[in-house]
């Protein structure tokens, strides 16, 4: 299949594409999105298909305004009311009881619906000129990193999708936070920018899922289907420091294996002498949530490189979305300096 480039301009040809069951590849101001209409099984197919994407993992449902959200759950509770008011359109997902709109194929057979509003410009004007919720997960091939560059999707989907509307760079970086509303305490299955500190300030205590920060064991199967699947990885193999800057930066000059490799940060360049990708500055957790997936695609492209130590980000704010997906991409290899 031929994969149409659209530009930010376009935005009535993607939604045209969407209309007619096609799927396209939309940027939000977390990570690009592969969009379906939501309301068509046959579409939404598409992009199980498109990603290599297990069926038992659910889509977001995308909207551009509140009214929208009615027909899709069972019940708009008044702490999703609180939520939206207060996050909406932002990097905040909502997982609410499903309605009978909401297939089996989109809920990964729950009984739930996971629910965004992006605030990304061009995201919001495709959902409205589609006319439909739009299902989107990243627009990455399943286990690779999320794409926040146009770069990213092409060189994962160009050839399997309908289209990709190129919009630059995402400037939040990862995938939003997704909170889940159908406990008696709200609970967090993905950390992202919205911080557990700015949900509690809104919802009182909210839980945070034990597989965020802890590798599932076989058996167990995770509340959140995309917990257990191994996820962001690049093909070198990656392993987490966790120390101080000192501690880091002697622990790699002084292994004496060869080919190894630095995932750190601005400030630790001058002192390794190691070759090196960085990701963001060590106090500025954004930062570092900008630039991870880029970083994490960048040391595929380091050559004669085989083991990778990461410099481990700060657990808080948005730092523990940073750790959350850190791990992931090592495959949860740890070392406690
Ligand atoms: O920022 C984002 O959320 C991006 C942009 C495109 O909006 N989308 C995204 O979608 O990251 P995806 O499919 O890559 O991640 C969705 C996550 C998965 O881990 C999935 O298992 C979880 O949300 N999820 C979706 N529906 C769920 C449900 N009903 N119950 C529990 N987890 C759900
Ligand atoms: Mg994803």
């Amino acid at each position: 299949m031929k994969t149409k480039m659209l530009s930010a301009k376009d935005t009535k040809v993607a939604a045209d594409i969407l209309s007619m069951g096609g799927i396209v590849a939309i940027p939000t101001e977390t990570v690009y999105g592969l969009a379906a209409n939501a309301l068509n099984e046959n579409a939404v197919k598409k992009i199980f298909i498109a990603k290599g994407r297990p069926s038992d993992n659910p889509l977001i449902v995308h909207i551009s305004s509140i009214e929208e959200i009615h027909s899709l759950v069972q019940e708009l509770t008044p702490e999703a009311v609180k939520l939206a008011n207060a996050f909406w359109p932002g990097p905040l997902t909502i997982i609410l009881k499903k309605s009978k709109t909401i297939s089996d194929l989109i809920s990964g057979g729950l009984d739930t619906v996971a629910i965004r509003m992006p605030a990304h410009r061009i995201a919001q004007k495709i959902i409205k000129e589609a006319g439909v919720p739009l299902a989107a997960p990243s627009a990455n091939l399943s286990g690779k990193p999320s794409p926040t560059k146009v770069e990213h999707v092409i060189l994962d989907l160009a050839g399997k999708i309908d289209a990709i509307v190129d919009s630059g760079t995402c400037n939040i970086g990862l995938e939003s936070t997704v909170v889940s509303l159908c406990s008696k305490i709200p609970k967090v299955f993905r950390p992202g920018a919205i911080t557990i500190e700015q949900l509690e300030s809104v919802l009182g205590k909210v839980e945070i899922d034990s597989a965020v920060i802890n590798r599932l064991d076989e058996n167990s199967k995770p509340i959140s289907p995309g917990l257990k699947y191994k996820h962001y990885a690049p093909k070198v193999k990656v392993v987490v420091l966790n120390g101080s800057k000192k501690q880091y930066i002697d622990y790699i000059n002084n292994n004496k294996t060869n080919k190894v490799a630095a995932l750190c940060f601005e400030e630790d360049v001058k002192n390794l002498k190691v070759p090196f990708v960085t990701y963001g500055t060590e106090f500025d957790p954004s930062s570092q949530a900008e630039k991870l997936f880029d970083a994490l695609r960048g040391l595929d492209k380091m050559k004669d490189v085989n083991l990778v130590y990461a410099r481990c980000p700060g657990k808080f704010g948005v730092g523990l979305a940073v750790y959350n997906r850190l791990i992931r991409a090592a495959g949860f290899n740890i070392i406690n300096l």
